[in-house]
């Protein structure tokens, strides 16, 4: 580590010109050419979102009896994703700081209930497809809860049977997603929820990927596998706004099925010399930023806005993932049931898909990269609509150029 002496100040625009200076190797996400981490539906909605973000980036939601601004636009929002969801008059549930928060406090709130209804005779543990997102490993970390991760079937989707055989009498949890991310495939929500309602045990359904698009694409006619509280046996859903909400970073959703439900999710205190300290979430002191910026952009794209930009990122997705298919050297890994989509080469000791991945990034696009299967993954959304062509150009010139040569694996995410 290099310690640093703060220098004195110098002039704001001084500071924001090395701050833009800084960007000079970011991924253009603005400009479409990035297939994960960041999402965009135009110039317009996110002038909304950062100018929302910025008047109430000061504001503190660890205490709304302060703002009753950040609680109105809290329940505004949740209350429009509980609507997405088809929840009825008892679905309750918070904003959280995304996908992670939520997944973290989906198993922190299995392992309360359990220990509220005196269930527990072993070590908890949760019951999952290998496809579910990496966060619930992260929470079953932090509550001490065993990981049973169940293998998916040849089409990547929840192996029911297995899953079933997975469960015993101190699994608390049972998890699938719409869609998962590696894939993109829905799971079989209708099967998995029927065994938690057999063993009446939480059912959580991650939606943080397709809980805005896959209702509007509902909407707009498609068949869509059931996924949401219409379905018996879904305790919680958790949705992501700064993915699919087109919002500023910092914005989901977790919905429970009722009130008592959402009350194992939150957590008070008065150990200390303190007061009372209630919190729905992780975090303590929470910006308004992100709140109103969700609530902003909900209310700028509108009913309207939401199925235009759902209709553009699933005409792109369903652009490449047919390329792809057709496409002698490459493999779609599965047909995608939302807007997120995986392939690999057909004949990977000849064209490493790495390789690929590389050479598209010194390109100038940016993708995940996964494994097991070696694979690119591209999270396709509406800011990618005028860049289709020149992607799938680059992509059919790229796969020309990479007999022979080694890529490495990358990562989802990073610790530094
Ligand atoms: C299905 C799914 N769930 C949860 C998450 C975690 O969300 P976040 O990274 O916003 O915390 C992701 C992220 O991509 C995801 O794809």
């Amino acid at each position: 580590m290099a310690i640093r002496k703060l220098q004195n100040g110098i002039g704001a625009q001084d500071v924001f010109s090395e701050l833009e200076s800084f960007r000079a190797n970011d991924v253009q996400w603005r400009d479409g050419r990035c297939f994960t981490l960041a999402y965009s539906a135009g110039p317009e909605a996110l002038a909304v979102a950062e100018e929302a973000y910025r008047r109430f980036s000061g504001e503190n939601a660890l205490n709304t009896a302060a703002f009753p601004s950040l609680k109105l636009m809290q329940q505004d929002v949740v209350d429009t994703v509980a609507g997405w969801c088809h929840g009825d008059d008892d679905v309750a549930g918070f904003m959280t700081s995304g996908g992670t928060e939520s997944l973290v406090l989906v198993v922190r709130s299995a392992v309360m209930r359990a220990k509220r209804e005196g269930r527990l005779t072993g070590t908890p543990n949760m019951v999952l497809p290998t496809s579910a997102h990496a966060a619930l490993e992260k929470g079953a970390d932090y509550f001490s809860v065993e990981s049973r991760r169940v293998g998916v079937g040849p089409d990547w989707r929840a192996n029911i049977s297995a899953m079933r055989a997975a469960v015993d009498e101190n699994t608390i949890l049972i998890v699938g997603s719409a869609p998962q991310y590696p894939q993109g495939v829905v799971d079989p929500i209708v099967h998995i929820a029927a065994i938690a309602a057999e063993h009446d045990i939480n059912c959580h359904v991650d939606a943080c990927m397709g809980g805005v698009t896959l209702p509007y694409l509902e909407a707009l006619g498609e068949e869509i596998a059931p996924w949401d509280f219409r379905v018996d046996g879904v305790t919680s859903i958790s949705v992501d706004l700064h993915k699919y909400g087109y919002t500023s970073k910092g914005a989901g959703v977790l919905l429970h099925k009722n009130k008592k439900l959402r009350s194992d999710q939150t957590f008070m205190t008065d150990n200390w010399l303190g007061g009372m300290y209630g919190s729905s979430g992780i975090l303590g002191t929470k910006s308004g930023g992100p709140i109103a910026s969700a609530w902003a952009v909900l209310r700028f794209l509108g009913d309207d806005g939401y199925r235009k930009v759902a209709r553009s990122a699933r005409d792109s997705a369903l652009k490449i993932a047919s390329h792809i298919d057709a496409h002698p050297l490459l493999t779609l890994r599965a047909q995608p049931d939302s807007t997120l989509l995986c392939f690999g080469t057909a004949d990977p000791k000849r064209h490493d898909v790495f390789a690929l991945a590389e050479l598209l990034i010194e390109r100038g696009w940016f993708m995940d990269r996964q494994t097991p299967p070696a694979s690119i993954h591209l999270t396709v959304h509406a800011g990618h609509e005028a860049r289709i062509d020149e992607f799938l150009t680059d992509l059919d010139e790229c796969i020309q150029e990479i007999e022979g040569r080694t890529g490495s694996a990358g990562s989802y995410a990073t610790t530094d």
